[in-house]
């Protein structure tokens, strides 16, 4: 695993050149993108490269919430489109379904697997909605979502009470079969997470310390995640 560790503002920029890079090497590769505030970061930075490439690209979201309408502003989906997708020209974009799971690993091989999936870290050890005690050979599938997670994301539902219970996202073993990986985390409150993942056991309870196995694994941190690591 290669660790870099700089300001938000740097580390934010060397994902999206890396994002670029990519996208440049291997024209119209399939690409997983997780949303979230720390992922948002690096979206605004590469849709400020004006990279064409990207809009030739393949766009797969990594999860999704459960039971909201098309179009929810709060969905995965729809913050990807308005922080990446539509601005980068990206129309080829896939969503993964809970009542069709399955479909979204079709999809994703018949794009000849990703190229590269871009991540956050929830402060559980969940990447896309994989929670604790996620099965390490899980593909595509519906997840109840823990009190945690949905604490997490409690203020962009406007309360806890208003967060959905489910959701389905790419599993860890989709995740880990991307070609390449880049896992994204900033602020103290993921320190703790950060050091089990870099020097944890690769026990299903800690859903991301599976990527110590990948072979192509880039962790990006700002000083105050890695202030267990350093
Ligand atoms: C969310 C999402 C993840 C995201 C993570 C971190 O619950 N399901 O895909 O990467 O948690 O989010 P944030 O960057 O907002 O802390």
């Amino acid at each position: 695993m290669k660790i870099i560790i700089d300001s938000q503002d740097k580390i934010s920029s060397m994902a999206a050149s890396m994002i670029a890079e990519h996208a440049k090497a291997k024209p119209g590769c399939a690409m997983a993108f997780a949303a979230g505030r720390t992922t948002k970061k690096v979206y605004d930075a590469l849709t400020a490269m004006n990279i064409k490439e990207l809009a030739e690209c393949k766009a797969f979201t990594v999860c999704e919430y459960g039971g909201l309408e098309a179009g929810d502003t709060r969905s995965c989906a729809y913050r990807l489109n308005e922080e990446l997708y539509s601005k980068a020209g990206m129309t080829q974009i896939f969503t993964p379904n809970a009542e069709n799971a399955d479909k979204f690993d079709a999809e994703i091989e018949e794009c000849g697997g990703i190229e590269l999936a871009v991540l956050g870290i929830g402060t559980n050890g969940h990447i896309g909605f994989n929670e604790p005690a996620t099965p390490y050979d899980s593909y595509t599938h519906t997840v109840l979502l823990t009190d945690k997670t949905k604490q997490m994301n409690a203020e962009l539902f406007g309360g806890l009470e208003n967060v959905p219970d489910n959701a389905v996202t790419m599993g860890l073993k989709t995740i880990c079969e991307s070609k390449n990986v880049i896992l994204v985390a900033f602020g103290s409150e993921k320190a703790e997470i950060i050091h089990q993942l870099v020097y944890g056991k690769t026990s299903t309870y800690v859903p991301a310390a599976m990527l110590q196995m990948h072979m192509n694994m880039t962790l990006l941190l700002d000083d105050a995640a890695a202030e267990k690591i350093k």
